[in-house]
């Protein structure tokens, strides 16, 4: 079992993984970029698994990339470097796909690649101590491969000012962003984001996964004749499908759907 991440799956569905590297505020060399990517493919697979929610333990969420460890890539050639950036936006990718549910809970600060981790979950529950920057300036980087999803959510605007000025940035600044959905108290964050995370039990499983892949793949295309047929083959092959029809069956028949555990 590894000692920078622990993963929990509760009998309901909901497996929790959280950031144990607390002591360097959860900040992810190459071994955690690994575990972490192999974790959330495997928490992806797992048949009893409906939710996942991505925590941290200790004062920060996460302080990003680890910095000597960044350092220590100095040494390594172009091609070596390319290769271990392309890890990192592997991890952003893998958790960015998930087909179940992702929900943050993000107890405190956020830096860099931190912040690429919160932008890519699906629904976000943060402390008021959760500040956040895109600190990679300030130490004569750039946050390259998070962008396309900092931007994404956050919007080119914010994305241009936060890039370049590396400012800090509250809790309530990015709920206005839409980078966090929520703010709890610290010591409830965990237990906001669980119980939330329950709540989607009562929720088709494939048509979550089939939903969530619909809000990305419709997100800024522009409204045609060829988006308007994709969406309408997407709800056609849905209600036919065995977890379409339990549903509306359940709904007509005033039971609950198979799906959900008495
Ligand atoms: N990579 C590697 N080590 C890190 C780290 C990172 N991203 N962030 C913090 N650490 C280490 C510190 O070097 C320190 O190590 P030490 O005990 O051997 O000196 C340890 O974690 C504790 O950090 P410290 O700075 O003493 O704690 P703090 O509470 O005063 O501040 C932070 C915490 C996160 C605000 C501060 O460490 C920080 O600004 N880190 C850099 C975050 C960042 O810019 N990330 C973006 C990377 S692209």
């Amino acid at each position: 079992m590894s000692t920078n991440l622990t993963i929990d799956i509760a009998a309901n569905g909901v497996a929790t993984l959280t950031m144990n590297r607390a002591e360097r505020h959860n900040a992810f060399d190459d071994h955690l970029i690994e575990e972490m990517t192999e974790a959330l493919l495997t928490l992806d697979k797992h048949a009893d698994v409906r939710v996942v929610v991505l925590a941290a333990a200790g004062k920060s969420f996460s302080a990003g990339a680890d910095l000597g460890w960044m350092k220590r890539m100095a040494s390594y050639s172009e091609a070596e470097n390319l290769a271990d950036a392309k890890k990192l936006a592997h991890l952003m990718h893998v958790l960015d796909k998930m087909s179940k549910p992702t929900v943050g809970a993000v107890q405190g600060p956020a830096y860099g690649g931190g912040v690429g981790l919160v932008a890519c979950c699906d629904m976000v529950f943060a402390a008021p101590e959760a500040m956040f920057a895109l600190t990679e300036v300030k130490l004569g980087l750039i946050p390259a491969v998070i962008s396309p999803y900092v931007v994404r959510k956050i919007g080119a605007s914010h994305a241009r000012r936060y890039f370049i000025s590396a400012e800090r940035f509250d809790a309530k600044a990015a709920l206005a962003f839409g980078l966090v959905h929520e703010i709890v108290p610290r010591d409830e964050v965990l237990v906001a984001a669980t119980s939330w995370a329950a709540q989607l039990l009562n929720n088709g499983p494939q048509s979550m996964a089939a939903a969530k892949k619909l809000a990305a793949d419709v997100a800024d295309r522009p409204i045609c004749d060829e988006l308007n047929h994709d969406c309408a083959q997407r709800i056609a092959t849905q209600r036919v499908s065995a977890e379409g029809q339990e549903g509306l069956t359940a709904f007509l028949e005033k039971r609950a759907p198979n799906w959900v555990k008495q």
